[in-house]
Formats: structure tokens, sequence, C-alpha cells
């Protein structure tokens, strides 16, 4: 007994459970994600697993993503990224959907399927249907020699290591990293972008897994937010363009662990339901940063406020305006639009964690989850 608690610990590194050793290990994953493949001195951008096929990702007329669950989520980011950067219309799917809607796929479709084990069942079948009618699909996958990693033409691992809490974080955190990798090479080779552009976010995004670790140091904060909003029954989650899709996965970390009821929604579609929901009882989580459409989240929060919701803010540095208004701030470090939901997803991560432990929740496995879903 005595030393298989001590081999648990030493697994956890430390750590209270694997899940929280997996949020703080996302500044080294996300450093291993880039590693060789990224060189910003050098102007070097290269997925050596995609390099046979790249022609048919370079020159779809239409990206096709499937993934489940979180992996969905960093799909949702990636249709906002990619079709900023690269140009290329996309679509992303729930594998589960896609597979049983006769859906329409041409052959010069390039479907990216994502998925942290390689064994989701759902999105192993929609790559079999997209495959038989002649699409291109290329993986994202965490797990290596995983079924789902064999079923594609070409891929390229997240390398975030092996990831044991239920509850994904830093597989998300790679697979937007490997996304964006992908979005950023296709819009060079496309020219989509210029020189001095491409240089600067390759730059940033060498400096992303410092930024992360910055990022981390307002986990205490976090945690004494988190005893505040303990006894919710409900949480929204806002966020706009890049930072919808992180809305929809920090409601996700909520349920998946906490098993409060959340709902993840675009800012601007608060008005169209969400809103009736609010009083003083509803935390709101914002995500506030200064991109381009801050402004627009910034009267979203007043909106919260005249109906005294409670406002949980995530924000730059130094955003005075949003702590005059909201209850609570959580900065965090700034960085290119296109780049932040590897920052604002930090934050979501460990708020879900903190007030799961708060209410005695198994976070690492949580009821009725599993880690991977091999049947339907
Ligand atoms: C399960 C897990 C989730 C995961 C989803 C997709 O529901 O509990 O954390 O996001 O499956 O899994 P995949 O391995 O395909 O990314």
């Amino acid at each position: 007994q005595y030393l298989d608690l001590t081999l648990d610990a030493i697994e956890k590194g430390g750590f209270d459970s694997f899940m929280l050793k997996e949020i703080f290990e996302q500044p080294e994953s996300v450093h291993n994600c880039l590693r060789g493949r990224l060189i910003a001195e050098k102007g070097h951008l290269q997925l050596g697993g995609i390099n046979k096929y790249i022609d048919r990702l370079l020159y779809a007329k239409r990206i096709i993503i499937l993934g489940c669950g979180t992996s969905w989520h960093a799909g949702l980011v990636a249709e906002y990224i990619f079709e900023e950067l690269a140009r290329i219309p996309v679509e992303v799917e729930y594998a589960s959907e896609f597979r049983y809607r006769n859906p329409i796929i041409y052959p010069d479709d390039a479907v990216i399927a994502i998925s942290q084990s390689g064994e989701t069942a759902d999105t192993l079948a929609a790559i079999e249907l997209a495959k038989s009618k002649g699409a291109t699909i290329f993986g994202v996958c965490n797990v290596v020699g995983s079924s789902i990693a064999r079923a594609t033409h070409e891929g390229a691992y997240t390398h975030a290591g092996p990831e044991i809490g239920v509850a994904s974080t830093k597989a998300f955190t790679a697979q937007v990293t490997v996304l964006l990798m992908m979005a950023l090479m296709i819009a060079k080779k496309r020219q989509n972008v210029a020189e001095a552009q491409f240089s600067e976010l390759l730059y940033e995004l060498e400096s992303i897994p410092e930024k992360i670790a910055k990022t981390l140091k307002i986990n205490e904060e976090i945690e004494k937010i988190a005893h505040i909003y303990q006894h919710s029954s409900n949480m929204i989650y806002l966020g706009r363009g890049y930072n919808f899709p992180v809305a929809l996965e920090g409601a996700l970390k909520l349920k998946e662990i906490s098993y409060i009821h959340a709902e993840g929604y675009p800012a601007a579609e608060m008005k169209h339901g969400p809103i009736a929901l609010i009083d003083e009882e509803m935390p709101v989580v914002f995500i506030a940063i200064k991109d381009n459409s801050y402004e627009k989240v910034v009267s979203n929060i007043q909106e919260v406020k005249a109906r005294k919701g409670r406002v949980i803010a995530i924000v730059n540095e130094g955003d005075n305006l949003i702590s005059s208004m909201a209850d609570h701030v959580i900065e965090i470090p700034a960085t290119y639009d296109v780049l932040t939901p590897l920052l604002t997803v930090i934050p979501l991560q460990l708020l879900a964690y903190h007030i799961a432990v708060l209410r005695g929740c198994n976070v690492d496995q949580p009821r009725n989850l599993a880690k991977s879903v091999t049947v339907e």
C-alpha cells in the first residue's frame, strides 16, 4: 500500500491529480509540439508528417474538420484560424452527426480529423466514410500509432505526452498549436500572408509556452474565485471570434468535472436567450481580451451587470476598464488575436478544476465519462 501511494505520487509529479499536472505541463507540451517544426529565427515551419499529400491541402476547395468533445472545440478554433490565415472555407462537424447524415463529400475536399486518443469510434467511422468518397484525410492525434492515426493518409502528432485525466487539457492546446502550424504553412505557401507578418507570427507562437507559464501564475487567484462560486448551480461562458469555441470548452470542462450545468455561447448571442437566465445567482465568465470584438464584449458585460449577474472576466494585463465593472478579473498576457485561445483556455481549465475539487469531485475520473469512447 505504501509503495502504491508513492508510485501514484511520483506519477502525478507532486500534483494532487493528473488533471492539475497536465494543466501545468502545458508550457512544456506546447513547446514539445513546436519542437523541430518551428524555428522562428530561420523562418522555418514544417510538419514532417504532412508532405506527400500537402498539395491536396493547399489546393483543397474546402476543409472539413471532424472531431468529438474537446477535439471538436479545437476544430472550431481551427475554423476561425484557417479561414483567416489560409483563406480556405472550413466546415466543422461532430463526427457522430457527419457519419449518419449522408454528407456531401468531394474528392478535392481535405478532411482534418482531430482526436487525442485516436480511438474515438465516431471519428474513425466518419474518416472511413470520407475516405470512401475520395477525400484526403489528415490526422491530428496525440496517441502515436492509434487507429485514427493509421486510418488517415497523413497527419501531424500533437506530442503532448500521455493525457490521463479524462477531461482533456494539454491535448487541446497541443491540437490548437498543430492546427495553427498547418494554417500558417498553407498561408505561406498560398502567399496569403506577407513575409513580415508570417515571421512575426512564428516568433509569437514560439513565445507562447512562456506566456502559458506566465498565465499559470494566476492559479491561486482562481482558487479564491472558485471558493466563491463552488455552490453555483449554473454558469454561462461567453466569448467571441477565436474565443467563442474557448467559451464552449470552458463550459464543457466545468460540466465534465464539477457537474455544474454550464453553457457556452458566442457573446453576441446572449440577447437571443441566455440573457433571460441572468440574475444575482448567475455567474457569467467572459473572455474579454483586447481583440477586435473587445468593445462589443464590454457592452455585453454591462448588460449582465445591469441585471445583477456576477461577472468573472478574463482580460489582458492592465485592463482598468473591465476591472471597474466586473466582480473578478483574471489577467493574462497579450498576444496576437489568432493565438489567444492558447492562453484564454488556461484560466478556464483552472477554474473548473478548483471548483470541482472544492465540491469533492474526482477530477481525474468524473462519473459516467470515459477517456476514450470506442463505442457509439
Ligand atoms: C471523450 C473524452 C473527451 C474527449 C472526447 C474525444 O468524451 O472524455 O475528453 O474530448 O472523448 O476524444 P478524442 O480522443 O477523440 O479526442
